[in-house]
């Protein structure tokens, strides 16, 4: 496979979580705790990078998931792998996806995490292929609408590969 052709660089990124970061601090000035759910595996970079640069208090969460028909396919049914450790029992969440591509994955998990009873539920996305939803889903923080085309790096991989690349680029698979 090619190399991946930069479209989003290590700088824009940053930047944009910093502008992230700020949005989101402002917002929760007032809550005592925020806490992050991270969904696992690819917005493990984005969650550690945008929680450090928090000024409320917060905690950290992962969930995993995954749908069925994999690939770059997505069937529409997503399965939960690992829930939630802690309670979040009128707590504030926010979901932290390193991308939304058909919306599946975001809409299911804000139901299953409202179904814990949190106080509230936002969602935070780094990336967005706006064209390719196949439900309407909110996104309350997002960082950059692209279009439909493969990308990999800060947490993205194409069958694992790729995944720690400090940019996000796009890939071609090979014919
Ligand atoms: P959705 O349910 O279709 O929105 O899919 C979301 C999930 O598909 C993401 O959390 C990623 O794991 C994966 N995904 C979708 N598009 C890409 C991509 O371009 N690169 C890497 N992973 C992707």
């Amino acid at each position: 496979m090619k190399s991946p052709v930069v479209l989003l660089s290590e700088q824009e990124i940053q930047t944009r979580v910093d502008e992230l970061a700020a949005q989101i601090s402002a917002d929760y000035a007032d809550v005592d705790e925020l806490v992050m759910v991270g969904v696992l595996k690819g917005a493990f970079i984005f969650l550690a990078d945008l929680s450090r640069r928090l000024t409320v208090p917060r905690t950290i969460e992962f969930i995993a998931v995954s749908s069925y028909g994999r690939g770059s396919k997505s069937t529409g049914a997503v399965r939960l792998v690992m829930d939630v450790r802690g309670n979040i029992e009128g707590k504030h969440v926010l979901i932290v996806e390193d991308i939304v591509d058909t919306a599946h994955t975001l809409k299911y998990l804000i139901g299953m995490l409202a179904s814990h009873r949190p106080a509230s539920v936002k969602t935070c996305a780094l990336v967005r292929k706006a064209e390719r939803a196949e439900v309407d889903v909110e996104v309350d923080y997002l960082g950059f609408d692209i279009g439909d085309e493969w990308v990999v790096g800060y947490g993205l991989d194409y069958a694992e590969r790729d995944r720690t690349l400090p940019y996000i680029g796009v890939v071609t698979p090979d014919d």
